[in-house]
């Protein structure tokens, strides 16, 4: 057996040894790019990079990074899906050598040094080409040059990268599969279907292209990239040859865990065996999230409200196998111990990821034995309903409608997926459509945004993204300038719209207050002073005077962005290029975050 740590070694050393810099794995929460929750995918939290801005670390970068994908959620329980999981990466920055790179996943699949699989058993695909982009011949040659025999060539839908939203750095990939041996499902089976045979280990996304507006057509990047992924748990599977990822080191001990805790097994049917696993894979994203530096907790909306869904599918689960809650603690712990090392703000994070945890936990139990009533109630008078129209000659659907499943969402706390889930077990179907009107209306009232993307993509924003980033360092600068040099920033999210900012201070800000910091960044926007950059060493950097919020980010060097005399911090950008971009800033809220953290929020005008 291979263990996740062993992979994990090989690839530090296989990437040192081939002159790239390791660069460390980024906040799970996006710091700067409203247009997703959650990181996705290692080359996020390098967006900036690829689309030209110069990393301090250099072009050649490698990493791990734990990423939350939920756009599978649904998926979860069966051999393979995961909301989170941990990607290998590396990057050539304003290159695109491809060549070079093929040649790097072939060494790293098949040296013995590295993972050792017989070239026999890779199969590659590679971009067919189409009316926006050309065949990659250059890529299909590569492969052959390396000796691989199964390269097949694929349209966009298999052989195209993109974010998530569509906007930003995209090119065609080629991917490298394990071939289990299996028989071919037909004279057509290729990496592309989905009958086993063979199994995705490695994306290498030559990033030649970007599309600046959702829908629009993709246009040249003039510094072209190459960005590769290898999704951890899922190569366990391969390089293991085991049957289902929570057969892996990485899972195997929660389920084994939950064995010993549960009144039913693990391999009693279908419906428990997606119980233990959906437990064991939403309790470890929720321990990401929670265990984040950035205090996401579970409430109705953006990142918390996915984490609150986590968690009541997991509670739900629990009762499906009658397993007691006050387990899920234990499992945080396996899981802590196993993920702090890598991921240091986990471990320093233990007793609030369990704390918050069991509070949302006892909290929907409530709201869950109240729900359940409230929505027997509801079948009941559906039946009532049918019986009566029935008599009338009418057939009334078994549909339940869009504001009774947001009415036990909304007062009883009952995620719509449960909702349609426990409908689904007595034969009823939802009226999705009417929850998310209801929903849509009752988010419109507070301006939050759903379980969905925020508006607009990421090129839209970006440009405002660094505006209200600029805003965020002045603000930073005038409460220091008015309490003193031990208010540090404590958290920050921007939008397109707004910006957040946590800080340190012992008391809520009075109004004069809150207009001397407003006048303090008024002013400094006025100045039309330029904002510039420098890069050096962190020592070089607290020796300065910067102000370290994100300190040991990108390795050794880092950038220190500077406005005049009134603010210096290390950041990694991107920012506006003078004060005079932001306008005029109006400060909107000032509230408490937790304690001793005040929050305020706002927006230029
Ligand atoms: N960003 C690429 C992926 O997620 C490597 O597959």
């Amino acid at each position: 057996m291979i263990t996740d740590n062993e992979i994990k070694e090989k690839w530090f050393k296989f990437f040192e040894k081939h002159g790239f810099k390791r660069i460390e794995n980024a906040s799970i929460i996006p710091e700067n790019d409203p247009t997703v929750l959650f990181t996705t995918a290692g080359m996020h939290p390098i967006v900036p990079y690829l689309l030209g801005e110069k990393h301090p670390a250099g072009n050649k970068l490698y990493n791990i990074q734990r990423c939350i994908r939920t756009g599978d959620i649904d998926e979860v329980g069966d051999s393979c899906h995961l909301t989170s999981f941990e990607m290998l990466g590396n990057w050539f920055l304003g290159d695109c050598p491809k060549e070079e790179m093929i040649k790097l996943s072939f060494e790293f699949l098949t040296s013995k040094e590295y993972l050792g699989i017989p070239k026999e058993r890779l199969a590659t695909t590679v971009f067919a080409g189409d009316e926006t982009a050309p065949r990659d011949e250059l890529t299909y040659k590569a492969w052959k040059n390396c000796g691989i025999e199964n390269v097949f060539f694929q349209g966009k839908e298999d052989n195209w990268w993109a974010l998530g939203g569509g906007v930003g750095p995209c090119g065609p990939d080629t991917e490298m599969f394990y071939d289990t041996g299996k028989k071919a499902c037909g004279p057509n089976c290729s990496p592309s279907c989905s009958c086993g045979k063979y199994m995705e280990i490695w994306n290498d996304v030559f990033m030649q292209y970007k599309v600046e507006k959702a829908g629009e057509k993709a246009i040249s990047l003039s510094r072209p990239n190459i960005d590769t992924g290898l999704g951890l748990e899922r190569a366990l599977v391969v390089f293991n040859g085991v049957e289902s990822i929570y057969d892996t080191g990485v899972f195997k001990e929660v389920i084994d865990f939950i064995g010993t805790k549960a009144k039913l097994k693990y391999t009693e049917n279908e419906k428990t065996t997606r119980a233990y696993r959906i437990i064991t894979d939403h309790l470890r994203s929720a321990m990401f999230i929670l265990g984040d530096a950035r205090g996401v907790v579970p409430s109705n909306i953006g990142q918390g409200y996915i984490l609150r869904r986590l968690i009541r599918r997991a509670v739900n689960c629990a009762r499906n196998i009658s397993l007691d809650t006050k387990f899920f603690g234990e499992i945080i712990d396996i899981f802590v111990d196993k993920h702090g090392v890598d991921y240091p703000d986990i471990a320093r994070n233990r007793q609030f990821i369990k704390t918050e945890l069991d509070k949302e936990v006892e909290k929907f139990s409530k709201a869950l034995e109240e729900g359940h009533k409230e929505f027997d109630k509801v079948i009941f008078g559906i039946e009532k309903h049918k019986e009566f129209a029935l008599k009338q000659g009418q057939v009334v659907d078994n549909v339940i409608s869009g504001k009774a499943c947001f009415r036990l969402y909304d007062t009883f706390g009952f995620p719509f997926e449960l909702t349609k889930e426990l409908a689904k077990e007595r034969g009823y179907d939802v009226d999705e459509a009417g929850f998310k009107l209801a929903f849509e209306e009752h988010q419109e009232k507070s301006r939050t945004a759903s379980a969905g993307t925020f508006k607009g993509g990421l090129a839209d924003s970006s440009y405002e993204s660094a505006k209200l980033h600029t805003a965020t360092h002045l603000i930073m600068a005038g409460l220091r300038k008015m309490f003193g040099s031990q208010v540090m920033q404590k958290g920050s999210n921007i939008t397109p719209e707004r910006l957040r900012i946590d800080f340190n201070l012992d008391h809520k800000m009075t109004p004069e207050e809150l207009s001397t910091l407003e006048n303090f960044v008024n002013d400094v926007i006025s100045k039309e002073i330029d904002v510039s950059y420098e890069e050096m060493s962190i020592g070089d950097a607290k020796k300065s005077g910067a102000v370290g919020v994100f300190e040991n980010k990108y390795g050794d060097v880092v950038k220190v962005y500077t406005i005049g005399n009134i603010s210096k911090e290390i950041c990694g950008g991107p920012h506006a290029k003078n004060t005079r971009d932001l306008h005029h800033l109006k400060i909107v809220k000032e509230e408490s975050s937790s304690s001793g953290v005040r929050r305020i929020k706002a927006v230029l005008d």
